[in-house]
């Protein structure tokens, strides 16, 4: 028999155990998640193997259907693409993002989708009331008689609402508004985000019901409440944008039923979100006439190439500290650029300030831009335009060699089909040859 743990008390979060109750978890640093063991787990008994029917005896693989796994589309091309094909059965699905970038407005489009199918949806609010839903459903023209809307935040209710109109999909948001009332602690506790969810999944599972629950994130953009959330839902999607730009992407972090390399894009509206499936063209500037410091790159957003253009702006200056401000690129890979261009290209601008940024805000993170900047960069400082043709992509190495980037046949195609027929990759080799080919 499996004796007691001397250490009386466990946090819910990580498992880290101590023998003193204290407030703030020593391993996670999560607040109010350290409870007496006794109430975590109860006391343990021996195990004894149950004995097995017929029917519930290990089956080879090959004899079980998969036909749980059945997507249906949701009608939202992009997000379906996200999803991997559509909504599975019995699928626990938590959208995650910012406050305001656009979630219920989303996931009221995927309800009101749904319910156009005749199909039975409950959208239940925890956050807004049943007539501010409405405002925005009038808005988004999303008005169903089968989209059912409730404003509940107490889990029980919830889930006799569940019970009461017995719908093919469910919306909850968001998770870390409703509670329950058995436990003591607070709305958004990593307990309660983990009761709630573990429960509407329960019944997903029970009714082949898929459920799509909103989740916030904190300051950092992580996923508020327990990290077990993501352990327990099989997708999680990840919603992104700036909200100075009206461009939005939804990213699937993990996915039970299809891959996670896909990207949706959407764009916010004055009446709702609408799908972007066409995305190249919107990081490129439209004018005609040739301006220096401008370079576009392809960068590769999930399984898509983008185009995006790099400006680069140069400016002598007087102080010893030059300026070096960035919108889009990370500081730090354009400190590296700069270096290198001046020990390897001998293009100084350590007397220069310094301005790199995207057009249409899009973050550029990958390494694969560096040449784009780099070629940005030797345009601006010496004035002179590069072809409008021209596109680069590819790895900037200390040594000034130019490195292979993943997908260079698809970025290279994506590039061609929008008219840049000059490409510069690691086919150069060298980023000196690459900005004698550039300027040629
Ligand atoms: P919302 O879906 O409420 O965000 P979240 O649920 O993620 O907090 O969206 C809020 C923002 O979206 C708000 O700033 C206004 C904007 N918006 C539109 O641009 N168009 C619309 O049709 C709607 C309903 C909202
Ligand atoms: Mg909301």
């Amino acid at each position: 028999m499996a004796s007691r743990t001397s250490t009386a008390y466990r946090c819910t979060e990580c498992g880290w155990q101590t023998a003193k109750w204290v407030g703030r978890c020593g391993e996670c640093q999560s607040w109010g998640t350290v409870v007496s063991s006794a109430e975590n787990e109860g006391i343990s008994r021996a195990v004894r193997a149950t004995v097995l029917d017929a029917a519930r005896i290990a089956r080879p693989i090959t004899e079980i259907s998969s036909d749980v796994a059945a997507h249906w589309a949701t009608g939202i091309g992009e997000f379906d693409r996200v999803l991997g094909g559509g909504l599975v059965p019995g699928a626990a699905i938590l959208l995650s993002g910012e406050p305001g970038v656009g979630k219920s407005t989303l996931l009221l489009e995927v309800a009101a989708k749904a319910a156009e199918e005749h199909l039975r949806v409950l959208y239940v609010s925890a956050e807004e009331s049943v007539s501010q839903v409405k405002l925005r459903a009038e808005r988004t023209h999303s008005l169903s008689s089968t989209l059912m809307l409730a404003a509940e935040t107490d889990l029980a209710t919830v889930l006799g609402q569940i019970d009461a109109v017995q719908p093919h999909l469910v919306i909850v948001d968001s998770v870390q508004t409703v509670s329950s009332s058995s436990l003591d602690s607070a709305a958004g506790s990593p307990t309660q985000v983990r009761e709630v969810a573990s429960s509407l999944i329960r019944v997903a599972k029970e009714r082949s019901l898929p459920v799509l629950l909103v989740g916030h994130v904190t300051k950092d953009g992580s996923i508020a409440g327990p990290r077990v959330l993501e352990h327990l839902v099989d997708v999680v999607c990840q919603f992104e944008g700036d909200r100075q730009t009206s461009l939005r992407f939804v990213r699937a972090l993990k996915n039970r039923f299809g891959p996670t390399d896909e990207v949706g894009c959407f764009e916010m509206t004055s009446d709702g979100i609408a799908e972007v499936p066409d995305p190249s063209g919107l990081f490129l500037s439209r004018g005609s006439d040739a301006v220096s410091g401008t370079c576009v790159t392809v960068a590769l957003e999930g399984r898509r190439a983008l185009p995006v253009e790099v400006q680069a702006l140069v400016v002598s200056t007087p102080s010893p500290n030059p300026r070096r401000v960035t919108n889009g690129v990370d500081s730090s890979r354009v400190a590296m650029i700069l270096a290198v261009l001046e020990r390897r290209a001998r293009i100084k601008l350590s007397d220069q300030d310094v301005y790199v940024s995207t057009v249409g805000g899009v973050k550029l993170t990958e390494p694969a831009a560096d040449l784009a900047i780099a070629l940005a960069l030797a345009s601006a400082s010496n004035d002179k335009p590069l072809a409008h043709d021209l596109a680069a992509f590819g790895e900037i190495s200390l040594a000034g060699e130019v490195r292979p980037v993943s997908s260079s046949r698809t970025r290279a195609s994506e590039a061609r089909r929008l008219g840049f027929t000059t490409i510069i990759d690691d086919d150069v080799r060298q980023l000196v040859k690459a900005l004698g080919r550039a300027f040629g």
